[in-house]
């Protein structure tokens, strides 16, 4: 019951800033591809090689790094906010809750610093997320490419509260999805497509506990997993959220394709908001039609044009913020 009353507090907290900000929408103005190419033209390559580096050593940190873009910019925008340490203890939005399990600070900080050794000052950290999400999907997982445009600044605050209140929680059915998603300035098309990152990457039992063993709180399970995988996965987390890490796209969660969402279609999907997808006509549609085309074809181009528009989320640009010379400090 605890999780229901949080999440139906943010949705709340949700549809008052909806109703009287439009701040954090997408716009995108004042980004371009290629926007280093004269103050920088080895920014890019520098962080792919970074990353390359980083991924051969750890494949893991391919749905880190894609997970942290998205983070960012669905809390004041795309803007490095969440790889900022607290000025005091706890405060900042990667001490949240909903932050709790982010992971690849330490890949973004190097490519910070190999890319500061050749220009410095000149690169945004924000920047470097926007770039890292697309090279981890493209290099470690065979997904697709996009261009990503650049020329973000660097935020100065980061709070914690901002995060638990921003981020979207697993257990959003589709109505909250869609106002979360529509508070970003984002469609119900990007919703679906954009939790097709889920194709990738890991969660844990303690995340799934509840739709297990306490729905209601009544001691039940959400009826609309699949009661075969639903048994399958009890016998893997103990009641409370011990176990594994679980892929979140079983038997296909370090590759970029389409079986996520036949998954989803089957009621084998692992978050209840993932599930969710099947609950609004243009979701389930596109859900349905995902999992039985090729991958390439539709998926991948999909999600990069998604990926550029969640990436224009709030941006600061020209002379708006900084450009951070460590991404975990104001300078
Ligand atoms: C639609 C709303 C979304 C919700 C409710 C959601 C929720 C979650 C949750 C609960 C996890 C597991 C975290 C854990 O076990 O601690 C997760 C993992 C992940 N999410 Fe999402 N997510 C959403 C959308 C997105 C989007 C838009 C992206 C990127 C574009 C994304 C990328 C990822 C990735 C790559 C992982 C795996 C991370 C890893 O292995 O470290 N998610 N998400």
């Amino acid at each position: 019951m605890a999780v229901q009353t949080r999440v139906v507090s943010i949705f709340f907290i949700q549809l008052v800033l909806l109703a009287v900000s439009g701040l954090n929408r997408v716009s995108g103005a004042g980004l371009q591809t290629g926007f280093y190419d004269e103050s920088c033209p080895e920014a890019e390559t520098i962080a792919l090689k970074t990353i390359r580096q980083a991924i051969s050593k750890d494949g893991i940190v391919a749905a880190a790094l894609l997970r942290l873009h998205f983070h960012d910019c669905f809390v004041r925008g795309c803007e490095a906010s969440v790889l900022l340490d607290a000025a005091e203890e706890g405060d900042a939005e990667k001490d949240a809750s909903s932050n709790f399990s982010l992971r690849g600070y330490d890949v973004v900080d190097d490519v910070k610093s190999a890319i500061e050794k050749s220009c410095p000052g000149v690169v945004s950290c924000a920047d470097i997320l926007a770039l890292a999400a697309r090279d981890a999907v493209r290099f470690q997982t065979g997904g697709s490419s996009w261009k990503v445009e650049t020329g973000r600044r660097d935020g100065r605050i980061s709070l914690s509260k901002e995060a638990d209140e921003n981020l979207p929680s697993s257990n959003f059915n589709i109505a909250q999805l869609k106002q979360n998603f529509a508070f970003k300035g984002l469609t119900k098309k990007d919703l679906v497509v954009l939790s097709g990152a889920h194709t990738i990457g890991v969660t844990s039992c303690f995340v799934i506990n509840d739709r297990l063993y306490n729905f209601t709180g009544r001691s039940d399970t959400d009826p609309a997993l699949d009661p075969t995988f639903a048994s399958e996965l009890k016998k893997k987390c103990k009641p409370g959220g011990g176990g594994p890490v679980l892929e979140l796209d079983q038997g296909s969660s370090t590759v970029s394709d389409a079986h996520f969402y036949k998954a989803v279609r089957q009621n084998r999907g692992l978050l209840t908001s993932d599930a969710a997808l099947l609950n609004d006509p243009l979701t389930r549609a596109y859900v349905k039609r995902q999992s039985t085309s090729p991958v390439k074809a539709t998926f991948g181009k999909d999600f990069g044009k998604s990926m550029v528009k969640m990436g224009g989320i709030g941006v600061l640009t020209g002379n708006e913020g900084e450009i951070r010379k460590r991404c975990a400090f104001v300078n």
